[in-house]
């Protein structure tokens, strides 16, 4: 395995089935009060540049849980704020941790860490991309419907971090992926390059419905990312129409999940109804988060 976990492409089938494999067993030792320290002694530090609720307390968590402890740095109180460079901070950084989490912007940045640092970096989420969330999206789809083969999951929304790694990590496991979003919120075209590998396993429509049509699993995300709120209202008006209500999951098999990676914004990119109708899901999905990062850290700082 890569010694980092920077996007979901770095990932082989062969490593996510890994990855969840370890994550189910550290889900079922914590369940039953079997002590995992795993990680006895090992800090990691978690960077944020952005906003978030599940993946600073998932990791936080999931590292005390491990026998280690983690670091919370924040943008405002780092020196990066005040213009220190990526590169000395992965390489001042790499003397005292043993691991790096980090939540930003650039995806470069990340790289950069990467690059410059000597200890594994692991991406909590950049405007390309989100790949801790679409490992626990994983986990659940196969803890609901037992495999991944002959699946099909469909996206409808912006064509953002969530659908980029939606793409790559669900073609990856072997399901087929449909997105639906406006023509001017497409997904990244490296992520379209990466799919049409994939043939007619992927499908890329305007049409939500035509996207659901027999969905195994419906997905969704807000309409607009942290740091596009500026274009929220212009969004608002692009996205009517990419809402996952009842006629979409009438489009889609009778036992299809949805799920939603969370903050949700009902009545938006959701209704109530159907984010209600599906929060066992969708709840279990934002668990899974501790999970499966568990699973990862243990394989890059074990
Ligand atoms: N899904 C997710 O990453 O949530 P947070 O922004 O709360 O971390
Ligand atoms: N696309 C969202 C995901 C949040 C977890 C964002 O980047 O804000």
């Amino acid at each position: 395995m890569n010694k980092h976990l920077l996007k979901m492409a770095d990932l082989s089938k062969e490593e996510i089935i890994d990855i969840l494999n370890l994550a189910d067993q550290l889900k079922y030792e914590l369940a039953h009060g079997i002590k995992h320290h795993r990680l006895e002694g090992k800090t990691l530090g978690m960077i944020f540049q952005k906003a978030s609720t599940r993946t600073r307390v998932s990791f936080e968590t999931g590292m005390y849980q491990l026998g280690g402890q983690a670091l919370f740095l924040s943008n405002r109180d780092l020196q990066i704020g005040r213009g220190e460079p990526v590169q000395d901070t992965a390489r001042v950084l790499s003397r005292y941790l043993d691991g790096i989490m980090i939540r930003t912007f650039e995806q470069a940045e990340v790289e950069a860490l990467a690059t410059y640092g000597s200890i594994p970096i692991i991406n909590g989420l950049t405007d390309y991309c989100h790949p801790c969330q679409v490992l626990a999206d994983l986990m659940t789809i196969r803890e609901y419907k037992g495999q991944f083969d002959g699946l099909k999951l469909t996206y409808i929304g912006d064509g953002n971090n969530m659908a980029n790694s939606l793409i790559v990590g669900g073609l990856t496991v072997g399901m087929d992926v449909a997105i639906a979003c406006p023509d001017t919120y497409r997904p990244d075209p490296t992520v379209l390059e990466f799919a049409a590998k994939y043939g007619d396993r992927f499908t890329l429509t305007n049409d939500p419905a035509k996207a659901a049509e027999d969905a195994d699993v419906v997905y969704t995300d807000v309409w607009a990312s942290m740091g596009q709120e500026g274009e929220a209202e212009q969004r608002r008006l692009a996205f009517t129409g990419f809402q996952v209500n009842d006629t979409v999951m009438g489009a889609a098999h009778k036992d299809a999940i949805v799920q939603h990676c969370l903050p949700a914004h009902r009545g938006e990119e959701i209704t109530e109804e159907v984010f209600e109708s599906h929060a066992d899901e969708i709840f279990d999905e934002a668990e899974n988060r501790l999970h499966a990062q568990k699973a990862v850290m243990v394989k890059l700082l074990g």
